[in-house]
């Protein structure tokens, strides 16, 4: 049971590991891994609440969902199913103890005063364990299934921005208030109760570009970004960056990445079985699809072009290839400490099934090497 809603404890997770970990997009068929093996993740809420379950007991700090509402293209299979995110988040909140939950929602799809309090029930359910993903969006076909046209890139924060602070005013003691931005027109706003202990959800905004990332600054206790192809001082610079211009700003910002792991007993084990999920059971028609949705296409590279980013997207949805050892994996993990990041969330074939290997081997590797400390056992 959660104790402390404050602020500050909701970022620190209620814990006291330096490096967090999350299991992300497992609300999705097929997770991060675009992939036709059979022991694929199915995403059914049986192996949602056995993942979060495990995950819970083995102080797993947090779940993040994907915001996804359909699957990409019409070829192949890729996040064929997707569970909508504040309600899977109140589902996983009501079946565990301490972990943290995201909803991840996209601003512009969900009106405000509806959101505000959808999540203000998911965080009260909970005693202070729900959290804030905001993402603005990328996908015109997901846009067009709602009739909501997709505003120009800036655009879509100064959406954004209106919709965040009217959500943080809901989530205040304030009472009975009109909202008047150039977006967003609301009257006589009343949203009771309040989230749990006179605190708000922590909130991240998952974006890439300099945009994005000053929103996160102005807005956010995270800015959730992508680090793969880094080296560790590139990815220092990145968390260095942010940090100082949340300064100027007299904020404090966490940065967190994204993962995806295939971790087994030996290196070329690891190796092998994720070039066979990868590239020889790869989900070729979605992992097109994908490409088409950004007008890479054989019509616009040429073929060795991409045959390259094919390759590349076939390698996932750009988390950092966590794929060895657990001595490797945990120092790859441990790292991240070192380039300054809070945390990572990361990804597997199949969560539920791959997550007692990692439990039990990587993260007592990560507890000796002082980056977190063991779970408690959960009251019965
Ligand atoms: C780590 C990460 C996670 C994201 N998750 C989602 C998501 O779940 N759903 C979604 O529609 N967009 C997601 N996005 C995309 C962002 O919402 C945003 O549309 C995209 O990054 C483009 O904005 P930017 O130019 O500010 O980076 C994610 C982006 C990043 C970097």
């Amino acid at each position: 049971m959660i104790e402390d809603a404050s602020l500050q404890s909701r970022m620190a997770m209620h814990n006291q590991n330096a490096l967090k970990i999350g299991l992300f997009a497992a609300n999705c068929s097929s997770g991060r891994a675009v992939t036709l093996v059979p022991e694929r993740w199915s995403a059914s809420w049986p192996d949602n609440l056995r993942m979060a379950r495990l995950a819970d007991e083995s102080g797993i700090d947090f779940l993040l969902p994907v915001a996804r509402w359909k699957p990409y293209g019409t070829n192949g299979s890729y996040q064929h199913d997707t569970l909508e995110t504040i309600t899977w988040a109140t589902g996983l909140i009501a079946s565990t103890q301490r972990i943290t939950v995201f909803g991840t929602v996209h601003a512009p799809l969900f009106n405000p005063v509806m959101a505000a309090k959808q999540m203000a029930t998911a965080d009260l359910l909970g005693g202070g364990r729900f959290g804030l993903n905001l993402v603005v969006g990328w996908n015109e076909g997901e846009f067009e299934m709602f009739g909501i046209k997709q505003r120009d890139h800036d655009a879509r924060y100064d959406y954004a921005q209106e919709w965040i602070d009217a959500v943080k005013d809901m989530w205040s003691p304030k009472d009975n208030f009109d909202v008047d931005g150039e977006y967003i027109k609301l009257k006589a706003v009343r949203s009771n109760p309040k989230p749990a202990g006179g605190a708000r959800p922590i909130i991240m905004n998952a974006g890439m570009s300099g945009v994005g990332r000053s929103f996160a600054i102005r807005n956010c206790d995270a800015f959730f970004t992508n680090t793969i192809g880094m080296s560790a001082e590139q990815q220092a610079e990145v968390v260095k960056a942010c940090k100082a211009e949340a300064r100027t700003h007299g904020r404090e910002l966490d940065v967190y990445t994204t993962g995806d792991i295939v971790c087994r007993p030996n290196q070329k084990e690891a190796e092998d079985y994720h070039h066979h999920a990868i590239f020889e059971m790869a989900d070729w028609g979605s992992v097109d699809d994908i490409l088409a949705m950004r007008k890479i296409t054989p019509d616009t590279l040429s073929p060795e072009d991409f045959k390259k980013r094919r390759e590349l997207q076939a390698k996932g949805m750009g988390g950092v290839p966590l794929v060895g050892t657990p001595d490797h994996i945990a120092n790859q993990l441990a790292a991240l400490v070192q380039a300054g990041l809070r945390g990572i969330a990361v990804s597997f074939v199949n969560y539920a099934d791959e997550l007692p290997y990692f439990v039990a081997e990587v993260l007592p590797r990560l507890e000796r090497m002082g980056v977190r400390v063991p779970a408690t056992p959960l009251t019965k």
